[in-house]
């Protein structure tokens, strides 16, 4: 085994868990969608293909606020992900990744 850096500026985790409604999950709130979509704007993004890296996951244990999206680093949480916050949420992939001032504030501030 050996420790190495992240490849990554910023690795972006989608948690598309599906608990088949026995209790509120990511899914139930078009997370698998989201990822999907998330997925193709980022490879087709010039400044973010090959250094920003999403991948969908299971859960990430704030299921209650879901869908969840989790950018590392720098670790900010994406809560309540709907299909219409989408260039949000990719502000704030930019602004992690360096593309964009002030990294943490982009999309627009706090929950909302
Ligand atoms: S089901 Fe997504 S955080 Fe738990």
């Amino acid at each position: 085994m050996q420790w190495q850096s992240s490849p990554y500026r910023c690795h972006v985790f989608v948690c598309v868990n599906d608990r088949q409604g026995a209790r509120k999950s990511c899914a139930d709130g078009g997370a698998v969608e989201l990822g999907a979509r998330l997925k193709e704007r980022v490879r087709q993004h010039p400044g973010l293909q090959g250094c920003v890296r999403v991948s969908t996951c299971g859960c990430l244990g704030l299921c209650a606020d879901g869908p969840n999206v989790l950018l590392h680093p720098p670790g900010r949480w994406c809560c309540g992900v709907g299909a219409g916050d989408l260039e949000r949420v990719l502000a704030e992939i930019e602004a992690c990744a360096g593309l964009r001032n002030g990294g943490g504030s982009a999309a627009g501030g706090e929950a909302s």
